[in-house]
């Protein structure tokens, strides 16, 4: 009888731990759940207004690429010491919209705790100012010309490599910004901060190209698009290429309808979805984790930006100068581009000429100077005229010219920016060097080509 009673005893009690484990594991995880994967959707003002969504909308890239929220808020504040210039964020030259509280193409969304990642518009946004008092007009799907993306790149781990970048610190700084509750500091503390230091450290040896001392810095506006794609996501080896390229525009893409008509600089591509599905993989750095989400996603991008119309050029346009379109072989972006690419370098030029061609006529190599005059020599199109007028401009420079003078001389610098540089004075030096050593390192101006069509 005894026997009979402790064996039913002993059955509750293990029947109280079971529930009790199960009640126990299934609130850990949702605790877990919560705290690290619930996802919220973005607010209204982003998702229902299709700009802002371009802008600041998450495409997925939270999830694998975010860095928590507080962390990379206090980051600039931490190292100026790591960033090009005073100014924050903005010194890698970020576009900021006024009332943001983060730079265009940056995301924000909550993936258990507010994280933030990029999207197209961090290298597809670009801004203008018509005059040195005027604030900038930002436009989204232009291209991102004074973003320093090798900065960001390099800034994110360099951070993370240092010293300070530990719990004590990072928590301190978050604590004179914020109040976090209890367990989100404890979150932050021993799991966040450990975690994004290891995953920025790991993405030096994923970026190592990007630290390499012995090929050019990319600089301002550029992007070593293919490099990118080949080491971060096919996982190629480290070769010894270097390929940054210009920013460039990606509104109105319902231009590339047209026959005969690629895209990228090298023309290496003539379908806009293919290239937006690559670009998002790139963004998000994974698999996506819902594949029919992602699809629409792309499929949206590409609506979007086949509609999106280019802004109407701000400035006046000399009809004169423009025609040298025509000398161009009549490309809608003719004239007006060439003439301020050729304010860069000859390497400026041959971008803008390259454009101009039929793309197919032109490999990716054919960037030099070099190359294109034996490109000019052949004729590269039957159809179309060897550009002479603009070869003509790769010309040499006298001695101790720099590409601005030399573009100066032949009257190409529009007349505002010689504005610009005595409304600044003395301070026009630096700047007039800043510009000088833009052009020698082959950065050139960009008109987004579209606007002026569109003017
Ligand atoms: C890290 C910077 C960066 C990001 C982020 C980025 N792009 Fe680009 N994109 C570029 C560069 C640089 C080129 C030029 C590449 C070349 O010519 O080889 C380019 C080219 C393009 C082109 C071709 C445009 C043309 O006229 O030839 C399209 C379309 C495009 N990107 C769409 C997107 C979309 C959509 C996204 C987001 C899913 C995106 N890009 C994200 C840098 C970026």
């Amino acid at each position: 009888m005894d026997a009979i009673r402790a064996s039913g005893w002993w059955k509750r009690k293990i029947l109280v731990a079971v529930v009790v484990l199960v009640v126990v594991g299934a609130v850990g995880g949702a605790f877990t759940w919560y705290k690290f994967f619930r996802e919220e959707p973005q607010p209204d003002w982003i998702t229902k207004d299709p700009d802002m969504r371009f802008k600041y909308g998450s495409i997925g890239a939270e999830r694998e690429s975010g860095i928590p929220y507080w962390i990379f808020y206090v980051l600039p504040r931490m190292f100026p010491d790591k960033l090009p210039k005073p100014g924050g964020l903005a010194a890698l030259g970020v576009s900021w919209e006024q009332g943001q509280e983060l730079p265009i193409g940056f995301t924000q969304k909550v993936v258990g705790f507010p994280r933030v990642a990029n999207n197209c518009a961090s290298c597809h946004a670009a801004s203008y100012r018509t005059s040195l008092t005027d604030n900038p007009v930002f436009v989204g799907a232009g291209p991102g010309h004074t973003l320093y993306l090798e900065g960001i790149f390099r800034f994110l781990v360099d951070c993370a490599k240092d010293p300070r970048f530990n719990a004590d610190n990072i928590m301190r700084e978050i604590k004179l910004v914020t109040n976090l509750g209890w367990i989100d500091r404890q979150i932050y503390r021993f799991l966040l901060i450990p975690i994004t230091k290891k995953r920025l450290v790991e993405r030096e040896t994923q970026f190592a190209w990007v630290y390499r001392k012995d090929l050019p810095d990319w600089g301002r506006g550029r992007d070593d698009a293919m490099n990118l794609t080949k080491y971060f996501l096919l996982k190629l080896p480290m070769d010894n290429s270097t390929g940054p390229t210009d920013m460039l525009p990606i509104w109105n893409l319902k231009k590339y309808d047209r026959e005969g008509t690629t895209m990228n600089w090298a023309g290496d591509s003539h379908d806009s979805y293919s290239v937006i599905i690559d670009s998002a993989l790139g963004v998000i750095g994974a698999a996506p984790k819902h594949k029919a989400e992602f699809l629409d996603e792309v499929k949206w991008l590409q609506q979007y930006l086949r509609e999106k119309a280019p802004p109407k050029f701000p400035f006046p346009i000399n009809a004169a100068r423009a025609l040298d379109q025509g000398q161009c072989g009549g490309r809608q972006q003719g004239g007006a581009r060439f003439r301020y690419r050729a304010q860069g370098s000859g390497r400026g030029v041959a971008r803008g000429l390259q454009r101009a061609l039929p793309r197919r006529a032109l490999a990716p190599r054919a960037l030099s100077p070099q190359r294109l005059r034996a490109h000019g020599a052949r004729s590269p199109h039957p159809a179309r005229p060897a550009p002479q007028a603009l070869l003509a401009r790769l010309q040499p420079l006298r001695s101790g010219e720099s590409r601005l003078r030399l573009a100066r001389r032949r009257g190409e610098v529009r007349r505002h920016e010689v504005r610009y540089d005595r409304a600044r004075g003395e301070q026009s030096g630096p700047r007039l060097r800043h510009r000088a050593l833009a052009c020698r390192q082959g950065r050139s101006h960009r008109v987004p080509e579209d606007a002026l069509a569109a003017a």
